[in-house]
């Protein structure tokens, strides 16, 4: 069969894939823990559900404007002034299925075969196949001191004639990492000065834990909206937890959008009318699960590091935000996907190695489960990892007996 060089270059998504394998272990009744999960598990805003249902209802379900109704674009401008502190204009706005897919139209309105796209590792699983799949080159930037924190001159030292864009995600999925001020502002005046594109997926931007801020891009860019290379993806999954509606958007110049809408016109037309009242009820709705959310994910967080903290072997800094922990198990095996492949064959918990995300020796664990999940994945993965442990297990019924340490 002959499949395109594009095609080929592509890996599966190692998130999607593990969600699968989950599901099916589960379904034969496995007791299986799933510290892999990248989404939370509150119910949807109920004001997400009325709005979903009145439309439905209604029995009048067409296409809509590619870039998102006139009314979706309202919200987002609304909530661009709530969050960013930016008046944006409706064709500024552009509305996708997804996060996912506004930051894959942007790029692709951007970017050339062989231009480079700078982002900082660890990184998204999908940045660099999203990269590769407009026929550019991935470059993926780690911190020289081997933190989640690079430096402005990590980036400047990958800087070529090549490089069209830099996407920055902080918080960060996998590190939880929130960037400095001081890294952000240097890196807007960077693309400013260089004329490179600026994505900002701000996806994770209000699930940040106590006392931490995070930049608002907008503060520093000198540039007017229309004449800026900024573009500033967000999206209803993570803080609304729904992810299974598939509504994100993006907030660049009037220019950019205009491209970008021409390409998702002939990809998948505008979303569907139903999601993005869903997400208008979420947007304009009470916040209150927003801050719900956050604070369990702050909770859970903590329980998981406290008792990662006591795991001698296993290095942990704790996150800024996000729901994932992401620690350094290298001292027992350096390569992460046969790791989190041990973890899953004999105690049947989900972690996601880190090598997905450019990072080997790590596994990215999810806190969207509950503390008792949380706590008793923790003390398999130890009771599976430490030689000092017992030499014996119970998972609910079944006795596992450890005969490979
Ligand atoms: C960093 C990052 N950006 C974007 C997305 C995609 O979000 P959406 O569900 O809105 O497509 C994800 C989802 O996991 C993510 O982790």
């Amino acid at each position: 069969m002959s499949i395109s060089l594009i095609g080929r270059s592509l890996k599966e998504s190692a998130t999607l894939k593990l969600n699968e394998v989950a599901a099916i272990l589960r379904a034969k009744g496995e007791p299986l823990i799933h510290l892999g999960i990248g989404e939370p598990q509150s119910r949807t805003p109920i004001e997400a559900v009325t709005s979903f249902t009145g439309i439905l209802n209604s029995g009048e379900i067409r296409y809509t404007p590619v870039d998102g109704t006139r009314e979706m674009k309202q919200a987002v401008i609304r909530y661009t002034e709530d969050y960013y502190n930016r008046h944006v204009q409706p064709e500024n706005i552009i509305i996708s299925s997804g996060a996912k897919q506004a930051i894959m139209v942007a790029l692709q309105a951007i970017l050339d075969p062989q231009d480079e796209v700078i982002f900082p590792s660890p990184y998204w699983v999908s940045y660099p196949e999203m990269v590769k799949l407009c026929g550019a080159v991935p470059v993926p930037v780690p911190a020289e001191d081997g933190s989640f924190y690079p430096r402005i001159e990590d980036i400047e030292q990958n800087l070529t004639g090549y490089t069209k864009a830099i996407i920055i995600n902080s918080p960060n999925n996998p590190s939880g990492a929130v960037y400095a001020p001081q890294f952000i502002e240097d890196i807007i005046k960077l693309a400013e000065k260089e004329s490179i594109y600026l994505i900002f997926d701000d996806i994770y931007n209000r699930l940040i834990f106590d006392g931490v801020q995070v930049t608002n891009p907008y503060d520093i860019s000198t540039d007017d909206t229309d004449n800026s290379r900024l573009i500033v993806v967000n999206g209803i999954s993570k803080p609304y937890a729904m992810t299974g509606f598939r509504i994100g958007w993006a907030v660049a110049s009037r220019k950019l959008i205009e491209v970008m809408t021409n390409i998702q016109a002939h990809q998948t037309s505008g979303p569907s009318v139903l999601l993005q009242k869903a997400a208008i009820g979420a947007i304009n709705g009470s916040q209150t699960g927003v801050e719900s959310l956050r604070e369990t994910l702050q909770n859970n967080t903590k329980v998981m590091i406290d008792q990662l903290k006591a795991f001698d072997g296993v290095h942990v800094s704790p996150p800024d935000g996000t729901f994932y922990v992401f620690a350094d198990f290298s001292y027992y095996n350096n390569d992460s996907e046969k790791l989190a492949k041990f973890l899953l064959d004999k105690i049947r918990v989900v972690t996601v190695p880190g090598a997905e995300f450019g990072f080997d020796g790590y596994l990215r664990l999810s806190t969207c489960t509950t503390i008792k999940d949380i706590t008793e994945g923790i003390e398999r993965i130890k009771w599976a990892l430490d030689p000092n442990s017992p030499n014996e297990l119970y998972i609910g019924e079944r006795k596992l007996v450890r005969d490979w340490l």
